[in-house]
């Protein structure tokens, strides 16, 4: 898809958010992908006072399970592993008050969930035959390159066609192979990296959802094989009051991203987990966790593990144009990012596509936006957004029977 703006510049940037520096300057935008030098078409100013970034990767998220509330243990009795949640789930009035909603609205509320907090590329960690029907028309890019496992155990889901042809089509193609591993504390569980060390499938496509349970030695063996973590602290704390070493992550030079997981257990969107970690890591550490940090696991860190990184998660030449801009609402760009709030998103584009624009900055694209967005009222802004967001989740409070309100969407439709 293109903008009928063919080309544009983005003029007046407090930073142009990179990981080596973060000059003031202007980004230009040409057929879609970044490009040096003066774009051609119309100039948006952005006044000073807006940072401009590589738009947000999620890196982990489960797109047919984003309702609310949260299901957790009772009490403070938490879980061993992942399964006796999957049976509180099942059993909750909230799955059957989810019953209510199709696949689809699901799938698309999930897209709004992540756009309305900054991401423009996700992973809908599920089978390629529950989510491929929905993927090309959603609002976002869902990656659809992955090879995958449920988790690495004798008790898990089997999804795809079993660790070792689908990690081993992921090195044919270069797709990164995403699995939940370790995520608790029994034996077995405890044993991932272990099981894919004897499977021959420990290498550096791999990308482990959670980690909790892994020894020091698992983290170095992780981080000597090059795999990616994602590391999803409010999911891991709801459920076993515990996260993974981070720290000790961190220290060993893995390649750590941060998901959301879905809000079944999860936080609300990415930006409310970008400060929870900070949060989890203050508390376990005495410490912050480095703004800087935390921006590279949701942009150039997550682009690597999904072995995307010359397409996106950074802004330079030549990179597909998916951008975020910010409210510069703190003098450093990182802690800008580490505080934002979807209030704060005045811009954010794929493929130099709006999918969310305030109307501030709308005038270039005034032609497109009169099809194909809707507008609503963010933070007292107005904001145009990609597809119907509005229409759906009308159409999701009539099917429900009631007015719920879905806290990733940050709007009254
Ligand atoms: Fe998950």
């Amino acid at each position: 898809m293109r903008t009928t703006v063919e080309a544009y510049s983005l003029r007046n940037a407090a930073a142009l958010v990179q990981e080596s520096s973060t000059k003031r300057g202007n980004l230009s935008v040409q057929s879609g992908k970044i490009s040096a030098g003066k774009a051609a078409g119309p100039e948006i100013d952005l006044g000073g006072s807006s940072f401009l970034y590589p738009a947000l990767i999620n890196i982990h998220d489960h797109f047919r399970g984003n309702y609310v509330p949260q299901v957790g243990p009772n009490g403070n009795a938490f879980y061993i592993n992942w399964s006796p949640w999957d049976n509180d789930l099942k059993a909750s009035p909230v799955y059957k008050e989810r019953a209510n909603i199709t696949v689809e609205q699901m799938y698309f509320l999930s897209s709004y969930k992540n756009l309305f907090s900054g991401v423009a590329t996700a992973n809908d960690h599920f089978p390629h035959e529950i989510n491929e029907p929905f993927l090309p028309r959603l609002p976002i890019r869902v990656i659809g390159e992955y090879t995958l496992a449920h988790e690495c155990s004798s008790f898990d889901l089997k999804w795809g066609d079993g660790i070792e042809i689908e990690h081993k089509r992921a090195v044919e193609r270069n797709w990164p192979f995403i699995t939940h591993l370790e995520e608790g504390f029994d034996p077995e569980s405890q044993d991932g990296i272990g099981i894919l060390e004897r499977l021959g499938c420990l290498d550096g496509h791999d990308v482990f959802i959670h980690c909790i349970g892994f020894s020091d030695e698992d983290i170095a063996k992780t981080a000597k094989a090059g795999a990616s973590i994602s590391w999803c602290p409010a999911s891991n704390m709801l459920m076993f009051n515990v996260t993974c070493k981070i720290r000790k992550f961190l220290e060993a030079g893995v390649n750590v991203c941060l998901g959301t997981d879905s809000t079944h257990t999860g936080s609300a969107n990415l930006l409310s987990e970008m400060k929870f970690a900070r949060k989890v890591f203050r508390d376990m550490y005495g410490t912050e966790l480095p703004a800087k940090t935390l921006y590279r696991m949701v942009t150039a860190n997550p682009a690597k593990a999904f072995r995307m990184q010359d397409r996106t998660g950074s802004l330079d030449t030549g990179k597909s144009a998916d951008l975020l801009v910010l409210k510069a609402i703190h003098d450093d760009p990182y802690e800008a990012l580490a505080k934002a709030e979807p209030s704060d998103i005045r811009l954010l584009t794929l493929e130099g596509v709006p999918l969310l624009v305030e109307e501030a900055l709308a005038e270039p694209f005034r032609e497109l936006l009169a099809k194909g967005y809707e507008t609503v009222k963010v933070g007292g802004r107005k904001v145009h957004v990609r597809g119907t967001p509005a229409s759906l989740y009308r159409d999701v409070r009539k099917a429900i029977g009631f007015d719920k309100k879905l806290d990733y969407l940050p709007f009254e439709p």
